[in-house]
């Protein structure tokens, strides 16, 4: 890269920053438009069964109101019914040349079948919002009710081995070693059972789509983390050549995996406005977002660990039993990293799965790193007790030197450094070994630990990079900014490759009429739409540079090219020689310079295994007599190859860590036993850490320069602050009252 401009890894405010503050940024169901009409979506009220009628006289003869559409009046799409969509089930969905997620079954009105309690059974549509809200209540229902399974732990026994893994090409299970034999010959060994909640991820916007046909042209504003995957899925239900499907999404509040993939809603908009030949918006309410729309599902986790006296571990076993729907198939996939993260020569892993009369679990920040690492990193916890060893200490006993998983070399880990860092700063040697040993007056203090880990991730994503006349840069690329600062971190790619101070660069993202770029998931983005626009930014710096030269009115007519650097928003030699972009432009008579480049991954995928790393060092304190736990503070240190702003980085490690706080200390989604209708489903129930929850969270960075994982050298940072941070935490409270915990959350009446 070129290290003439500090552009890249400075604290640069969000360049959306004054927009989002001032209330300017238009949301996908902000956007204006003329004639819209509102859509409701009418949800059954039990788990399993049958819709046997739909009586909407009542609601359909009220004023305003445009169609009332369920299973029995909808328009029929070839592809819409569940039965039709198992076909397509296992394909990913990205339009081209993207993987986006696999495709989930969605409601689309297509049968009367009802597997959920909650699930998409019509929708009501009106002039307004509350005319559209009237008339969906007052449609009467009919049901032939059958008896759901909704609990898992009764369930366990009925666990299945399931076809994939959430759309990861691996298996369900993996054995590497012989796993007798690392059990027998175990000094100190653990086997414990690990339970972590459903949880349920509530973006501050809800999902929301406004659909707006033209003839057979369908444009969808749509709050999505894949604009291309939303065009290619909707092109394919109805029947649609996907360039006739445009879908714009300029601000995302928030997505945490959950609108990855393409969920009822987004079909139910866009049939509905053909319908009733109006726009539709159609936003679901806080209420709609427990289940409709994916959710991090139930696990139970059994580790078995071993270890000679000296540490060595001589087994690690991980099987999971995990939650999925009634009709669909979602694997978290809780044993990826205790494949990779610990050297061990017997190491096995198996995911089966259970149905349960839910909606269809999905992509949840880190899905199964987070829910895996926590029991993984909790056992590890409990047999270092075994063998009377330092947490740290164990764990760099078995340091995991190349991938165990594969045996390639990492691209790059900075993990022991992450380790000594956060030790050090946390002060963590001024802990005691022994459980119940530290006290601050009546409280007791605990200090627990645990490793982060999340894979490198890359999708080819194509940018165009365009000099105009005033000397201004515009880069852009068909993905989207879900509230990480991606508009800010292009911003600074292309800055700093063309020389320019990032006021000079506008980046535009979140359109389908731009070159492809990549679904925001598995923390691709920086990495995958940053090299497109790198490598877009250096083939115009190159045709820029290749005009001035051949230019004879130009000061660097005839200049070599390697003398010719990027600053001060132009061509310059190191002797000063040299023009302005727009100096150059204006003579030239051009309108404007463009260049494209498309990015992909190449052969280091098959040569290195690529992770993030990190440590979290945690610090709780419990009233023994009350049970009352409070986090005192959280340190992480995360080496996570190059950092593009330290702000908006620091900003997501900590939104990690928050919901670390989060999974450790509340969240759970609670489902009524007898009729699966979730109790918890809204902002007041559904419980997360408030500011006073939230201590003082510090950040440390290893510095990391990865030449292999990509061009820029980034390794993706969005979700790896989650993975670890609840194990440190549990591990805190262990050693703070010798309670071990094996079931989240961590709540006060597990400490009694
Ligand atoms: Mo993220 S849970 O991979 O969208």
């Amino acid at each position: 890269m070129n290290h003439e401009i500090e552009s890249i890894g400075q604290p640069l405010d969000r360049v959306d920053g004054r927009l989002k503050v001032t209330g300017g940024a238009r949301y996908s169901a902000d956007i204006p438009v003329a004639h819209v009409a509102y859509g409701v979506i009418i949800t059954s009220s039990i788990a399993k069964g049958r819709v046997v009628q739909m009586d909407t006289a009542e609601a359909t003869a009220l004023p305003g109101v445009l169609a009332v559409l369920t299973p029995f009046n909808a328009p029929r799409l070839a592809k819409g019914s569940i039965e039709a969509q198992s076909a397509q089930q296992a394909q990913p969905t990205g339009g081209g040349q993207q993987s986006g997620p696999p495709n989930r079954k969605i409601h689309l009105l297509q049968e009367a079948d009802v597997f959920y309690n909650g699930q998409p059974i019509g929708l009501a549509i009106a002039d307004t919002l509350e005319r559209a809200m009237d008339a969906a209540s007052r449609v009467r229902i009919r049901y032939q009710e059958e008896t759901p399974t909704l609990q898992m732990k009764y369930e366990l026994t009925h666990a299945y081995k399931p076809q994939g893994m959430g759309g990861r090409p691996t298996p369900p299970d993996s054995r590497q070693g012989d796993i007798d034999l690392g059990w027998r010959s175990a000094a100190a060994r653990v086997e414990a059972t690990y339970v972590t909640p459903a949880e349920t991820h509530n973006a501050l916007e809800p999902h929301g789509t406004l659909a707006i046909w033209e003839g057979d042209h369908l444009t969808l504003y749509d709050a999505t983390q894949g604009i291309f995957t939303v065009r290619k899925r909707i092109a394919d239900l109805f029947e649609l050549p996907p360039d006739n499907v445009r879908i714009l999404s300029y601000f995302i509040g928030g997505g945490f995996g959950s609108k990855g993939p393409v969920w009822s809603h987004v079909g139910l908009a866009a049939m509905g406005a053909r319908q009733v030949g109006r726009p539709v918006k159609l936003v679901l309410t806080r209420r709609q977002m427990f289940g409709n729309v994916g959710f991090r599902g139930e696990t139970n986790q059994r580790v078995r660990l071993g270890a000679r006296q000296d540490g060595a571990l001589t087994l690690v076993k991980h099987d999971g039993i995990v939650q999925t729907s009634a009709y669909d198939e979602f694997v978290e996939p809780v044993g990826a990293n205790t494949k990779m993260l610990y050297a061990c020569p017997q190491i096995a892993t198996s995911h089966r799965a259970v149905r349960i009369n839910s909606g269809t679990p999905s992509y949840t920040r880190a899905p199964g790193e987070a829910s895996g690492t926590f029991a993984l990193e909790c056992a590890m916890d409990e047999l270092a007790y075994r063998l009377n060893m330092d947490p740290v200490e164990f764990r760099l006993r078995n340091y995991a030197d190349t991938d165990p998983e594969n045996g390639k070399p990492w691209s790059s880990k900075s993990l022991k450094e992450c380790y000594r860092l956060g030790a050090e700063k946390f002060g963590w040697s001024a802990r005691s070994l022994q459980p119940r040993s530290l006290r601050d007056g009546d409280e007791l203090v605990g200090y627990g630990m645990a490793t982060a880990a999340y894979p490198t991730r890359r999708s080819p994503a194509s940018a165009r990079a365009r000099m105009l006349p005033d000397g201004t840069a515009v880069v852009q690329c068909g993905t989207q900014d879900i509230g990480t600062g991606t508009y800010t971190v292009m911003t600074q790619l292309a800055a700093e490759t063309l020389g320019l101070p990032p006021q000079r660069v506008r980046c535009e993202l979140g359109d389908t009429d731009l070159p492809e770029g990549p679904h925001s998931g598995g923390s691709q983005t920086a990495a995958s739409a940053g090299s497109a626009v790198y490598l877009a930014c250096q083939e115009l710096r190159t045709k820029l540079t290749m005009m001035a030269i051949n230019d004879a009115n130009s000061p660097l007519h005839g200049v070599p090219a390697s003398e010719i650097r990027v600053e001060r928003s132009g061509l310059y030699t190191e002797g000063n020689r040299g023009e302005s972009y727009a100096a150059l432009l204006r003579r030239q008579g051009t309108p404007e310079v463009e260049a494209r480049a498309d990015a992909k991954p190449g052969e280091e995928q098959q040569k290195y295994s690529m992770y993030a790393f990190g440590a979290h060092f945690s610090e709780v304190r419990v009233d023994p007599d009350l049970g009352r736990l409070r986090l005192a503070r959280h340190l992480a240190v995360f080496a996570a190859g190059r950092i593009l702003n330290i702000k908006t980085a620091r900003n997501q490690f900590m939104g990690g860590v928050v919901w670390g706080i989060s999974m450790a200390l509340f969240e759970e989604t609670q489902m009524d036993p007898r009729n699966g209708r979730i109790v918890n489903a809204d902002l007041a129930e559904y419980l997360v850490p408030v500011h006073a929850d939230v201590p003082k969270i510090e950040i440390g960075f290893v510095e990391e320069h990865d030449p292999f994982v990509n061009p820029i050298g980034v390794k993706g940072i969005g979700e790896i602050g989650i993975v670890g941070a609840p194990a440190a935490i549990a591990n805190a409270v262990y050693h703070a009252t010798g309670r071990r915990v094996r079931e989240l959350p961590i709540t006060l009446d597990k400490l009694l």
